[in-house]
């Protein structure tokens, strides 16, 4: 069998996806930037290379089937490194959002959007077989969320706290790409939503942090004004507006939530309360 490659391999979704992938015994090659610093399972090829310099492609993906694509890097070099891709390998499964569900919260126009759809379109016109995996709000952000907050102390500030979404743990976003990237063509064309378990607003999660980590946290809302210079103050410029535009469009309805960790895997899929319990270290001093 010839290496499934991944791109994106040392970050959040794509080092799980290297974890679980290797659990199966299938051979993984993964793309880095700095062979050096990519702490990856010894049974890892380490291939080097860059999406933004398409001259360090062919190495990486000579002999390669199969493609997982996490997309960070910059827009003006999608092409030319879809283009290398198309030109060695058959299918490619992509990490993108769900920029199709009709529900307010995934339909605000932004950046990361118009970026998403590019690569979708790309990917869709360049003859390889295909799959988007499509994640809502990572679990995993709480980490930036409120982990500065609740390791310094007990009052968590937050703006929108009514608003819900239904945090997905990463590592059932990289169950479903594993199955989608061992299973073959039954999974062509086919687009995945991939949501937690259930709808909870920010406070419901603020406070379940407090009660996994048996801590009485005041948590106060703030307007997205205050929240931009305060709360959110360690939070990117350019995810700050999004973030607000997509909580104020999620208030009033329950968060999307879907059952493809279950239909695909079948297992249930982790709970936020689950992710915390898992993630504790994040939120001690
Ligand atoms: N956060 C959310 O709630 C959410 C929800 C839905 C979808 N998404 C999407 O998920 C994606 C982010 O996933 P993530 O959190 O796993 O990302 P991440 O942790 O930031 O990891 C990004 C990966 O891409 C690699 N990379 C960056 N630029 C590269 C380049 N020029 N060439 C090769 N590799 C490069 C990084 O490698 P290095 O180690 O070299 O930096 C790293 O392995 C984004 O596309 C985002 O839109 C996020």
């Amino acid at each position: 069998m010839n290496p499934i490659l991944i791109i994106g391999g040392t970050g959040n979704i794509g080092g799980q996806v290297v974890t679980q992938l290797t659990a199966t015994g299938a051979p993984v090659r993964a793309l880095v930037r700095n062979p050096g610093a990519a702490q990856l399972p010894s049974q890892v090829e380490v291939a080097p290379g860059d999406l933004t310099r398409p001259e360090t492609l062919d190495a990486c993906l000579a002999g390669i089937d199969t493609v997982f694509l996490v997309w960070t890097a910059t827009a003006v070099a999608v092409a030319p490194a879809i283009e290398a891709i198309a030109k060695h390998a058959s299918r490619i499964v992509f990490l993108s959002a769900p920029l199709k569900t009709p529900h307010p919260f995934f339909q605000q126009p932004n950046s990361s959007r118009t970026l998403a759809e590019a690569i979708e379109r790309t990917i869709e016109a360049s003859g390889l077989e295909w799959t988007h995996l499509r994640p809502g709000m990572f679990a995993l952000n709480s980490r930036h969320f409120w982990g500065p907050q609740i390791r310094a102390g007990d009052l968590v500030q937050w703006p929108y706290l009514a608003a819900p979404t239904a945090p997905i743990d990463e590592r059932d976003i990289a169950a479903v790409a594993v199955r989608t990237l061992t299973e073959g063509s039954e999974h062509a064309g086919m687009e995945y939503v991939i949501t937690g378990p259930e709808s909870l607003s920010h406070y419901e999660q603020i406070a379940t942090i407090g009660d996994v980590m048996g801590r009485t946290l005041r948590i106060e809302e703030v307007s997205p004004d205050e929240a931009r210079s305060g709360c959110m103050a360690g939070i990117p410029e350019s995810a700050k507006d999004k973030l607000l535009d997509a909580w104020a469009a999620a208030l009033g309805q329950p968060a999307f939530v879907s059952n493809t960790v279950g239909e695909l895997t079948g297992k249930p899929t982790r709970t936020f309360r689950d992710w915390v319990t898992a993630n504790t270290t994040v939120f001690r001093t």
